[in-house]
């Protein structure tokens, strides 16, 4: 399972996500896009009145079929965007485990210098505590200057850095 933590039809962290996956050997992938998990912004009356909407089932069906699970995290305003974190909440809520103890690939991308650094520490330090698993993690600047499609990351420092994290959860899964 990967995605992009962003709704943005564009998105730099959607194409970093899918460019992981594809690297994980005969995988299956589920791409996913926030776009279609759009629900009400999250409140605990709105869940006491309606329950958990559909689509926060739907997206626990796909943790839960996930043999490993890459997010790459866009950071809006040093933190989550609120399309990720308006799910992340609802799914929280049907139960205490979100990730149920799956690998995870964290990553996170920006056009500048600081490559999302402060949403993915966030992200990590959270998803440790949280995952009795493999959280491993890499961010990666600059990226158009440092990403093709054709090439992956162009940079050679931060291509093995990225390799190493990649084997790192491709052993845990
Ligand atoms: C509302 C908003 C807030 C942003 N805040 C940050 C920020 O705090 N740090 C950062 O590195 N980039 C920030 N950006 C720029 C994003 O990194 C950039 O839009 C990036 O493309 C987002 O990833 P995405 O293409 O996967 O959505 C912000 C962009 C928007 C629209």
């Amino acid at each position: 399972m990967a995605f992009g933590a962003s709704s943005s039809r564009e998105s730099i962290n959607k194409k970093f996500a899918s460019y992981a996956a594809r690297l994980v050997p005969d995988a299956d992938i589920d791409l996913l896009d926030l776009n279609d998990f759009e629900m009400p912004i999250f409140s605990i009356d709105r869940e006491r009145e309606s329950g958990y909407p559909d689509l926060a089932q739907k997206f626990k069906e796909y943790i839960k079929k996930a043999d490993g699970i890459i997010i790459s995290f866009a950071e809006h305003n040093g933190s989550y965007t609120a399309a990720y974190k308006n799910i992340y909440d609802w799914v929280s809520r049907i139960e205490r485990s979100v990730w149920l103890d799956k690998p995870m690939l964290l990553l996170a991308t920006s056009p500048g210098g600081r490559g999302a650094k402060t949403v993915l520490g966030m992200a990590t330090n959270s998803y440790t505590r949280a995952n009795k698993n493999t959280v491993t993690s890499f961010s990666l600047p600059f990226f158009k200057q440092n990403f093709s499609l054709e090439q992956g990351i162009i940079d050679s420092e931060l291509s093995e850095l990225f390799n190493q994290q990649l084997k790192i959860f491709l052993d845990a899964l």
